[in-house]
């Protein structure tokens, strides 16, 4: 199927190690200190080499909801994206809206920077709790609206790390789609 702007085909769910993905930016799930950590952002520390830390401390941190960019360094990707996601506190403190702009900035600025493919983990899914099922319908869809507005993104992949994961994104993007979910 031909990748148009209203074609949310142009996500596809991937399982699997994002630091190994060939694509032109890497979305990491970041804390506000921007100094690494564990889960995604300790693998993607890891895999980019020591260049990246030093960058991420010259940044000033990143509040949460936002992003920010840097080099990927050792990684096959141009640049990661570091992008804070809330903590889940039960829902009363806006943690929707937050990962939702998590996912919003983090391509915006991809556009910014030329990065045409994109990867994301499930920002929040791991330390920060963040309900999974329902973090793969405000990912998938946001970054369906995102890609209705704009051509200058071909692909974006959204890796699902475990089968909780994937099997959520998948069902998140068949029910968009109006496809059958996984099998
Ligand atoms: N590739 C892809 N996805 C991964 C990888 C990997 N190598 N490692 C972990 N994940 C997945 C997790 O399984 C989870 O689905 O990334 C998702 C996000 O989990 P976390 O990495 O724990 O991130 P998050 O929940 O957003 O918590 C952020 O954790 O590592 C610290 O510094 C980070 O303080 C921040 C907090």
């Amino acid at each position: 199927m031909a990748a148009t702007n209203s074609n949310p085909c142009r996500i596809e769910i991937v399982g699997g190690d994002i630091t190994r993905l060939e694509v032109d930016a890497v979305v990491n799930a970041a804390n506000p200190t921007l100094a690494g950590g564990g889960g995604v952002d300790g693998a993607i520390h890891a895999a980019a080499g020591p260049g990246l830390l030093e960058e991420c401390l010259g940044l000033g941190g990143c509040p949460t909801g936002s992003a920010k960019v840097t080099g990927g360094y050792d990684l096959p990707a141009r640049f990661v994206i570091h992008a804070v996601g809330p903590i889940w506190r039960g829902g009363a403190g806006n943690e929707e809206a937050l990962l939702a702009s998590c996912y919003r900035n983090s391509l915006s600025l991809a556009v910014e920077h030329g990065a045409r493919t994109v990867a994301f983990p499930a920002i929040s899914c791991g330390v920060y709790g963040f309900p999974i099922v329902r973090a793969a319908e405000i990912a998938v869809a946001e970054v369906a609206a995102f890609l209705e507005t704009s051509a200058e993104i071909d692909l974006v992949l959204m890796v699902g790390f475990g089968e909780e994961t994937r099997s959520a994104l998948e069902t998140a993007l068949a029910s968009l789609t109006g496809t059958s979910g996984p099998e």
